[in-house]
């Protein structure tokens, strides 16, 4: 996680610059946020602990004009939230400050190879030892220090480096963690994604693994690590929305960003069945359908909710269209020993694209030649350009670190992807294909009548909300709308929550039953497990656990089973999981309002998961 910033250039406002960057970045992390410039032959820094409004009543402060800049937003991996362990870092004669985002694997090894003494260390990061190690290296320099340096260095890091001595110049370095550079007329940027710069440069040179370069007002230059100068690409990035998103009507953007969703499945609609004569999607799923001729398996990878569309993907992809498809946590996947070969399609799923887990697994999967296909909501991000095809899904910006129409937007991609698939290998025809594109296209106004009536998930959110432990239960199609039902909850309110399959819950979890317990059930009346989930639902009736009931309107037989009853609208069970998660979303952002939580910036979470 974490963001980077930098500018350099002819202007002498870049600690502004270098600030409306990281806040751009705020997703990344918000534990703590720092600037260092470089000012009358010294190096300043300014720190603070907390979101980015803290930084700022610091630099108004005071006002100092620098054309050289770096800057970070921290999301804490080695050593707490906290002023010292804020970066920037420095060495101890304040010579050359460095910021980082990654994790150094040796830093230990490298502070005793170095004899760095304890005195001279004050945080408690990985990321201190780095500039202590290059200021030992420095012979007037800091572009071959750095590299010097590097040579020695495990793990993933994308660096900025400024050095007092050298005030014409930063030096970058990347590994394994994204850092871009914005080109600009007698200035250039950089910043940890590209969104966060295009406001003030369309042309960007995308750092890749190796890469050490140097930037000052004029020029670039891009060396690897044994010195040799490397080719620079500058590309001129199209078509991203720059406009700055506001949170309108609502108290949160995760609201916001709920009440969104019959937008996103309606506008991906549209473009994928052409209502719209645009053929927005078309040559992704023609790639989608070319390469799975030779597709002997799938493997889904992703994190978080990520994973659990992927949970849904695997069901439909076996039942719709007949082929065997894995399903893994990115983080799980890398360092086992799945079986990969050129017949298996690995998609990766990745509301930011950034992901570290997904994307070391897309390039896991990438070196034992499996074709790669990724769902992705941002535009230029990592992953979009390194699989070997990208479909996006549309959603515009998600900020609520919660994800809820990002989840949806890959829902209904996959949905697609399915049935397009299952089409093409005839079994269903194309009148069914049809029929449930019909039915697809429903789905919003079903999702705006859930969206209309809030209040009774509101009275149910506010009766339970002193609550200490959930149950989210649901089987099928249903199980990965549990899990992701019991994440929203966990993320936006700090309670503890489990989601399980709910056949699954006597084999244990039911020993945690009693009146204390929340128990939510999802139960789709035409379900092939509905009944079983009845069962289920008795089960812990009997044992005196607080039932919530998601189920389809006018279901009123086992209403007096339940304690709570959110009714969605009728619908095919096929497609439940794309609205049964709303009412989920709802009642966890409820709870979460009524507890006070900050809901679009959780504690100790970011939204964009860039470090192992
Ligand atoms: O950007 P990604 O989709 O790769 O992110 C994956 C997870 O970090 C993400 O889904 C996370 O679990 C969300 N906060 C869930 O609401």
């Amino acid at each position: 996680m974490c963001g980077i910033s930098g500018y350099i250039g002819e202007k002498n406002n870049s600690i502004k610059i270098v600030f409306n960057i990281l806040k751009k970045l705020e997703y990344r992390g918000y534990d703590s946020s720092g600037i260092a410039t470089i000012f009358n032959k010294k190096i300043l820094i300014k720190k603070s602990i907390g979101k980015l409004v803290n930084l700022k009543k610091i630099i108004l402060k005071h006002q100092i004009g620098s054309n050289i800049s770096i800057g970070h937003i921290r999301w804490a991996t080695h050593g707490k939230p906290s002023r010292n362990n804020a970066h920037p870092h420095t060495d101890a004669t304040k010579n050359i400050a460095i910021v980082h985002n990654g994790v150094i694997e040796n830093y230990i090894e490298l502070k005793k190879k170095y004899c760095i003494n304890d005195e001279e260390i004050v945080s408690d990061t990985d990321t201190e030892i780095i500039v202590h190690i290059i200021k030992k290296n420095y012979k007037n320099d800091l572009f071959s220090a750095v590299r010097n340096v590097l040579r020695e260095v495990k793990g993933s890091y994308a660096f900025a480096l400024i050095c007092k001595n050298e005030p014409d110049r930063i030096i970058c370095a990347v590994n394994e963690s994204p850092l871009v550079i914005g080109v600009g007329d007698k200035e250039n940027f950089i910043a940890s994604d590209v969104s966060a710069i295009l406001k003030y440069t369309k042309k960007i040179v995308f750092l890749k693994n190796g890469d050490v370069a140097e930037i000052k007002k004029n020029n670039i230059i891009i060396r690897d690590i044994e010195n040799n100068i490397k080719n620079m690409q500058i590309k001129t990035i199209k078509d991203e929305n720059c406009s700055y998103i506001r949170k309108n009507k609502y108290k949160h953007f995760m609201l916001k960003e709920i009440f969104e969703q019959p937008y996103v499945i309606k506008n991906i609609l549209k473009d994928v069945i052409c209502l719209n004569k645009n053929k927005n999607y078309e040559n992704e799923f023609k790639f989608f359908k070319n390469i799975i001729k030779n597709i002997s398996y799938i493997y889904i990878i992703g994190c978080g909710s990520s994973y659990h569309s992927g949970l849904i993907a695997k069901l439909l992809f076996e039942n719709f269209a007949n082929i065997r498809t894995e399903v893994d946590i990115a983080s799980e996947f890398r360092y086992r020993n799945p079986i990969l070969n050129e017949n298996t399609l690995v998609i990766v799923i990745s509301q930011s694209g950034e992901t570290a887990d997904t994307l070391a697994a897309l390039r896991f999967a990438k070196n034992k030649k499996c074709k790669t296909f990724a769902i992705c909501n941002v535009m230029n991000s990592s992953l979009s350009r390194e699989a070997d095809k990208t479909i996006f899904t549309k959603c515009g910006q998600e900020i609520g670190v919660a994800s809820t129409k990002a989840f949806i937007g890959q829902l209904v991609i996959l949905y697609l992807l399915v049935f397009e698939l299952s089409n093409k290998k005839g079994i269903i025809n194309n009148h069914e294909f049809k029929k449930i594109i019909v039915e697809l296209l429903d789905v919003p106004k079903k999702i705006f009548k859930i969206l209309k009536n809030t209040k009774s998930i509101i009275n149910i959110a506010e009766k339970i909300k002193g609550k200490k432990n959930f149950l989210y239960l649901g089987r099928n199609l249903n199980y990965p709308i549990a899990l992701e039902g019991a994440l929203k909850l966990k993320e936006i309110s700090y309670i503890h929550a489990e989601g399980y399959a709910a056949g699954e819950m006597k084999h244990g979890p039911i020993a945690l039953v009693d009146k204390s317990m929340i128990v939510v059930f999802i139960a789709i009346k035409k379900s092939k497990v509905y009944k079983k989930i009845i069962s289920n639902i008795e089960e812990i009736k009997a044992r005196n656990g607080t039932i919530v009931l998601i189920t389809n309107e006018k279901n009123i037989e086992i209403k007096n089973k339940s304690d709570y009853v959110i009714y969605i609208p009728k619908i095919n069970d096929y497609l439940s999981p794309i609205i049964s998660i709303v009412p989920l979303q709802l009642l966890a952002y409820y709870i979460g309002v009524f507890k006070k939580c900050d809901i679009d910036h959780p504690r100790n979470l970011a939204k964009s998961v860039t470090v192992e």
